[in-house]
């Protein structure tokens, strides 16, 4: 049988309990705090229908049903959810996807993380360029971090750089710094062949006592599987917003970007500014 290498499913791994930003976070999803104007969530659902995906599963934890209401009765959109029932990690999260991944090739897309900007094609689009185009069977969006940053992501070791992107022969999960094989840190999008579940299957707990989908990637390198990367480039930079200093910034970030408020947000900013100074 011959694989596809088109992608038209993705799943959103958003299940955290938000533990850096509780007790908000006991309030609201993590997942679904706002963005000048919209969920988190929104964002990135936007991004992957402007990609030309067309079903989207929430992989979410049993008190966070209020995501897949909101889409169906904000957006009309049908979305499909699952629960994942104990948070033990990325890999994890993701093996709760099988049922609705069948045979599929699929995109996976954190629900912490955003990628700006928000141009057309968006730059997740690279992802499914890279992982039609080669032979790949699993390929990670990444960017280049400062070293005493490292231990923060899943680091990459390229085999050789230059081009578009480029293949992979390690990855580490939350490096020390002197460990990190590289400055590409994972980041936050990922494309896999379904074999990929096979792989999470033999993973064992790694990172924080949990199953981390890098040792997961890991073994299908081990066992020879192609393992291609996409670095961001130029204005391309991934934000989270797995803190409050991270998610301050990227709120006002989308409140400058906005088409509609974004001039008034910015004379704001310069007004206080001015005042406190
Ligand atoms: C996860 C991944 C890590 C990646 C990071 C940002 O870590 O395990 O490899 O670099 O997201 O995309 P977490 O943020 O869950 O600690």
């Amino acid at each position: 049988m011959v694989k596809s290498k088109v992608i038209r499913k993705a799943v959103i791994p958003a299940a955290g309990k938000g533990t850096r930003l509780q007790p908000l976070t006991l309030a609201i999803p993590k997942e679904m705090l706002p963005l000048g104007k919209k969920p988190v969530l929104e964002i990135i659902v936007d991004e992957l229908l402007s990609i030309g995906i067309q079903e989207i599963l929430f992989v979410i934890s049993k008190d966070k049903l209020s995501i897949p209401s909101y889409f169906e009765n904000a957006r009309g959109l049908k979305v499909n959810w699952t629960i994942q029932e104990h948070q033990r990690g990325l890999a994890d999260a993701i093996l709760c996807s099988e049922d609705f991944v069948g045979d599929d090739p699929f995109l996976v897309a954190l629900g912490d993380s955003i990628i700006t900007p928000n141009t057309i094609p968006h730059p997740t689009q690279k992802v499914l360029d890279c992982f039609a185009q080669t032979n790949a069977e699993a390929v990670i969006i990444v960017q280049s971090t400062p070293k005493e940053e490292v231990s923060r992501y899943g680091i990459v070791h390229p085999k050789s750089v230059g081009g578009k992107w480029f293949e992979i022969d390690l990855l580490v999960e939350k490096p020390e710094p002197e460990n990190a094989p590289s400055e590409y840190a994972i980041a936050g999008r990922y494309a896999f062949d379904p074999c990929v579940f096979e792989y999470i299957r033999n993973t064992l707990p790694g990172a924080r006592d949990e199953y981390q989908i890098t040792d997961s990637i890991g073994l299908m390198i081990e066992d020879k599987k192609p393992v291609w990367c996409v670095p961001l480039t130029g204005k391309e930079i991934r934000r989270d917003i797995g803190t409050f200093s991270s998610y301050f910034e990227a709120f006002t970030q989308a409140c400058l970007d906005d088409p509609e408020y974004g001039k008034d947000y910015r004379l704001l900013i310069d007004m206080l500014t001015r005042r406190l100074g």
